[in-house]
């Protein structure tokens, strides 16, 4: 236009012809037309370039040749610009898979809420929990504790996190520890709050059974501590001058005091192995000869209640793995339980084999096992107290364990050193027959040398 303006004026003002101004002005219409045109298409095929990219579709052309160099290199610019937001957006979306995934497979039970209670997420372990959910449902329908509820429409409407516990019945019954927390930025999926479920049964079960254990360990403390506060307040008063009841009550004090040793000692025993429960002992044992140490040893106590031990050790019982002082104490242990619980004037047999590998773990046939038999014939255990024997301070009878000193740890120090051997303790029992404790420990295997290492 400004061209066709100064040609105007140049033929007005008589400096050029009207035809040659008429030839110059089409001259300058037709390159005009000629580059707006080119411009026009490269502007086009720039368009149908971004379009291509954004459809995720190949572009087969080649550069367009003879356009303007400034939009050529927009071009190459959009292209390089979207090469680099596709692999962005790849990584965000590999990063978001990943991060599903974590969440799909983590341990702990994970639930999604929107602002209307549904559960519009669950991962696995969720619907382990909970059983199959049908999303999105509503939270209320899965879990109908009312604490918890409370806690799901408190942190709703925007307040702090927080922690519930609760207890699930069914299929078997759990204690759960439910924490709710509000997402702090608006999620795409109208996630506005995360529940976590922990299982916190054995937890609970540890705190009641630590809580136990001492109340136990108190009270067993405190028996024979008021027996000798007792004494000590009976000599210091009324049999102050009484010669023959120093002699007496000192007596019982003395056993009393043993007593309280005993427990003390047993108790240190029982957390010294409960510390290295988890360290398999390396030692090589012959049960023979220990056997046959113990036998002896207890011989004279056996004696006193007219009873005998005897032994059925083949000797070519193959050596076990384990620790010599510990395996000394279960054998013992056992052996005292059969002396004390056993009838006046029976037999108590000890027998050893090449044991078989218990059911328990998924075998059977000799299977690198040594299993050792310890039977008496006693009163014998009713079958309701079985499982229970092993448990620190437990009795079937109480009191006449007390009588003989017991202090009710014997077992459960047997079964924590069994469990250190990686062994198996297994107590059979009829009631007016007697009772058969095995204990089965595995057999000897010397460590790879390291030529065999190698
Ligand atoms: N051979 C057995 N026959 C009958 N009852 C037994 C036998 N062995 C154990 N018991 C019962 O199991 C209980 C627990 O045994 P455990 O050896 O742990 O304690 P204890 O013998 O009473 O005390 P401690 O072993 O400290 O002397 C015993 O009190 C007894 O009631
Ligand atoms: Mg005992």
């Amino acid at each position: 236009m400004p061209g066709w303006a100064i040609l105007g004026g140049l033929t007005l003002t008589g400096v050029l012809s009207a035809d040659l101004a008429g030839i110059l002005a089409a001259i300058i219409f037709a390159s005009t037309a000629t580059v707006l045109g080119r411009l026009t298409s490269a502007i086009g095929a720039l368009g149908d370039d971004v379009d291509a990219f954004a459809a995720e579709a190949s572009i087969s052309r080649g550069p367009l040749h003879g356009t303007r160099y400034a939009v050529e290199q927009i071009r190459f610019a959009i292209r390089r610009l979207v090469r680099h937001w596709r692999a962005e957006v790849e990584t965000a979306k590999a990063r978001l898979a990943a991060a599903e995934a974590i969440i799909e497979r983590a341990p702990d039970p994970l639930i999604v809420l929107d602002d209307r209670r549904q559960i519009i997420r669950a991962n696995i372990a969720a619907k382990g929990l909970v059983g199959t959910l049908v999303l999105p449902c509503d939270f209320a329908a899965v879990l109908r504790n009312p604490a918890v509820l409370i806690a799901a429409d408190a942190v709703l409407r925007g307040e702090a996190a927080r922690s519930v516990e609760f207890t699930l019945t069914v299929p078997v019954e759990r204690q759960l520890r439910a924490r709710f927390a509000r997402i702090d930025r608006p999620a795409p999926d109208a996630a506005v709050a995360v529940v976590t479920l922990h299982d916190v049964t054995e937890l609970k079960r540890a705190e009641q059974m630590r809580a136990d254990f001492i109340a136990n360990a108190s009270h067993e403390l405190r028996t024979p501590l008021a027996t000798l506060t007792g004494f000590i307040e009976t000599l210091r008063g009324p049999a102050r001058d009484d010669a023959e009841a120093h002699e007496r009550f000192l007596a019982i004090m003395g056993g009393q005091a043993t007593r309280m040793t005993r427990l003390v000692e047993d108790l240190l025993s029982l957390s010294r192995i409960e510390l290295n429960e988890h360290v398999l002992p390396q030692g090589r044992v012959a049960l023979g000869p220990l056997l046959q140490h113990l036998a002896e040893a207890l011989e004279l106590r056996a004696g006193e209640r007219e009873m005998r031990i005897v032994l059925g050790v083949p000797p070519d019982l193959p050596d076990v793995q384990g620790d010599r002082d510990e395996l000394a104490q279960v054998f013992q242990n056992l052996l005292d339980n059969a002396i004390k619980y056993g009838r006046v004037g029976t037999e108590i047999s000890v027998g050893a084999a090449t044991g078989q590998r218990p059911a328990a773990i998924g075998g059977s046939g000799p299977a690198g096992f040594v299993s050792v038999t310890i039977r008496d014939r006693g009163e014998g255990i009713a079958r309701e107290h079985l499982p229970r024997l092993t448990e620190r301070f437990y009795r079937v009878d109480t009191a006449r364990s007390r009588e003989m000193g017991g202090t009710g740890l014997g077992l459960a120090i047997v079964k924590h050193i069994v469990n250190r051997h990686r062994g198996f303790l297994e107590i059979d029992s009829t009631t007016g027959e007697g009772s058969t404790f095995t204990v089965l420990l595995r057999q000897y295997a010397a460590p790879p040398t390291q030529a065999a290492a190698r």
